[in-house]
């Protein structure tokens, strides 16, 4: 039952966000190299994004610093205004997207979304066993647990089903975690409908190290790490 009702919202979620940057794009147009010059320059109180999300927007793994290269526009705008509005909230980046007008958030992310999705450079090295239990869990959930796929929304091998759901492809581990486990702990919530708050609300401890073993290090075409 959740299932249906979960994959349902996730329809109607990637539906209805095909419209707002349409809407959005008769008031503002994006001008990407205004968004690249924040992104390596900064601007006025903002630093520049790439010393925390990198060279190519491909992250710092090992900070926990996201990956923002081929995410979608939608998505990028989407959380760059969450966080200016408090509705998602988080130390570091708060201060830097209040710093930006809607044309300068509007920018950064037809940036970062014009860039490709890379892989990861250093995969992490994870456990055959728990890759394989994320694999399980990502592409095909658990039907006796009522666990639906997180490549239902996510798509296969975690690649995103633009513009309203995220790659999860060439996130860290570390990054993946932090979230699942902000949404259990009601620190993230600015997810529409509430969908991930409940995908996360029903995983183990065991279940978000598997699955993020699992994005953190699968590729685009092979099935093993
Ligand atoms: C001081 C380090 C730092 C700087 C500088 C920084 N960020 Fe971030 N950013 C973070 C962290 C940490 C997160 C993860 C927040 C969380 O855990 O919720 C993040 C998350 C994001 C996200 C959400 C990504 C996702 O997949 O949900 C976006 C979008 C983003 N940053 C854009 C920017 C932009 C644009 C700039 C430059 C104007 C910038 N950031 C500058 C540290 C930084
Ligand atoms: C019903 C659809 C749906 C399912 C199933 C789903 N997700 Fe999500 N997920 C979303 C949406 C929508 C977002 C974006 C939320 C937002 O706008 O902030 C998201 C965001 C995320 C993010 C944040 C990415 C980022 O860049 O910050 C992670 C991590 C994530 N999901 C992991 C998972 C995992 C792991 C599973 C399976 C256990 C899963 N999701 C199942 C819809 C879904």
């Amino acid at each position: 039952m959740m299932k249906k009702h979960i994959f349902k919202a996730c329809i109607m979620i990637a539906s209805s966000a095909v419209m707002l940057p349409l809407m959005a794009a008769t008031q503002l147009t994006a001008d990407i190299n205004a968004g690249k010059t924040i992104a390596n320059q900064g601007g006025g109180a903002v630093a520049p994004c790439m010393t925390c999300h990198g060279a190519n927007g491909e992250g710092m793994g090992i900070s926990n610093f996201p990956r923002l290269a081929g995410s979608s526009q939608y998505y990028l705008r989407k959380q760059l205004e969450d966080f200016k509005s408090g509705k998602r909230q988080q130390a570091l980046m708060q201060p830097m997207a209040a710093g930006l007008n809607d044309q300068q958030i509007l920018n950064v992310s037809a940036y970062y979304a014009s860039l490709p999705t890379p892989n990861l450079t250093k995969p992490a090295v994870v456990d055959p066993a728990i890759y394989a239990a994320g694999e399980q869990l990502a592409e095909n959930g658990d039907i006796a647990r009522q666990l639906v796929a997180c490549a239902n929304c996510h798509g296969p091998r975690g690649i995103g089903l633009p513009p309203a759901i995220p790659a999860l492809i060439g996130q860290s581990s570390g990054y993946i975690e932090a979230q699942l486990n902000a949404w259990q702990s009601g620190n993230r919530k600015n997810d529409d409908g509430g969908l991930m708050t409940e995908v996360a609300s029903n995983l183990t401890a065991e279940d978000i190290a598997a699955v993020a073993a699992y994005y953190s290090s699968v590729r685009q075409t092979e099935s093993t790490p």
